[in-house]
């Protein structure tokens, strides 16, 4: 599929994580099959305000090519400065984030209450189309509460705003992450619009990924939670489309080997004390499901450096392989 000129060639993208789908996360993704990667969601206004902080957030490594940095704000005028801005990062593709639930962010009129608020949405879109050199997209919800499920209708507006594709979160913002995602919902946005359609929400397994392909007919399948610890989805999609069968599990070893690494990248982007600090709860995620999983995963919330991580891993293949 295309975003605006721009090829995805993998059958699933990684969702955008705050706190969690960080550059050394990505790439690790991205090496096991992850089509299309999206940043954290940035400030407009942190951005406009040249906030330091968001300097790493806007870092794009071309090996996660093709990706998208994402933006929150709710002004136009700081939106469209702040597409003019990211341009020097050369992302290839500029997204905004229109579903994001959480007070400090819906609370002051960006993410998901922009729902609530079309024009203003509309306005947003736009200013960001006039101001970047890249494809822009929207990443939205089913609408805001159960009262108010306006996704099919928001998308075609942000689509007459410029909007080159629309990623769907079944789910209405007063949900949050409860309940389940709306699967019929992405499949009405999809019979709505012309623009390509990113359909999300509780994938978790490859026969998950091609149910939702089969249910929405969307043109990409975006996967967040459910790459945990697991960043072999990405594979096991690839795979499972291509011919139906899912590889075998990783083993133990390369378990180890892939959380080391993801360790190893953030240290390498963060330093070791942020870094460190940040693997205690994404190691704990790759120990899921081995053998004396709860003694190790405890043992991560002690993790100080890269070489207490190696010694565990160390520890854990010495003692359960
Ligand atoms: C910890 C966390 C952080 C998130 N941060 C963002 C974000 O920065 N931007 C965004 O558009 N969505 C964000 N989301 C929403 C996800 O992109 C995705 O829409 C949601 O998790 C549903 O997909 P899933 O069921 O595959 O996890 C976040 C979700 C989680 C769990």
């Amino acid at each position: 599929m295309e975003i605006g000129g721009v090829k995805i060639s993998g059958k699933a993208a990684l969702a955008p994580m705050a706190s969690v789908a960080d550059r050394a996360y990505r790439l690790i993704c991205k090496e096991q099959g992850a089509g299309y990667l999206v940043s954290e969601m940035i400030s407009a206004k942190g951005l406009c305000y040249g906030d330091r902080k968001t300097e790493e957030l806007c870092t794009v490594d071309d090996r996660e090519r093709p990706y998208a940095l994402q933006i929150f704000g709710e002004e136009s005028a700081y939106c469209g400065r702040a597409a003019g801005l990211l341009m020097k990062y050369k992302p290839d593709i500029l997204d905004i984030n229109m579903g994001c639930p959480v007070p400090k962010i819906a609370g002051n009129g960006a993410g998901s209450a922009l729902m609530k608020d079309v024009e203003r949405a509309y306005g947003i879109v736009k200013a960001a189309v006039e101001n970047s050199d890249v494809p822009v997209t929207v990443k939205i919800r089913a609408g805001w509460d159960e009262e108010h499920i306006n996704a099919p209708e928001f998308a075609a507006a942000m689509e007459s705003a410029g909007a080159a594709a629309v990623a769907v979160h079944g789910r209405t913002k007063t949900q949050m992450y409860r309940g389940k995602a709306d699967w019929d919902i992405i499949k009405q946005v999809r019979e709505k619009v012309k623009i390509p359609v990113i359909g999300n929400g509780d994938i978790t397994t490859p026969e998950e990924a091609v149910l939702m392909y089969r249910q929405t007919n969307c043109d990409l399948v975006m996967i967040g939670r459910g790459s945990y610890g697991n960043p072999w989805i990405f594979r096991d999609v690839e795979s499972f489309i291509a011919n139906g069968a899912v590889p075998a599990s990783p083993s133990l070893e390369e378990r180890l080997a892939v959380m080391l690494k993801q360790a190893e990248y953030a240290v390498s982007f963060k330093g070791e004390r942020i870094a460190m600090k940040e693997a205690r709860r994404t190691c704990a995620f790759y120990l899921r499901g081995i053998k004396n999983a709860a003694a190790y995963r405890s043992r991560c919330g002690t993790l100080q450096s890269l070489a207490d991580l190696e010694k565990l891993a160390e520890e854990i293949l010495h003692n359960e392989n």
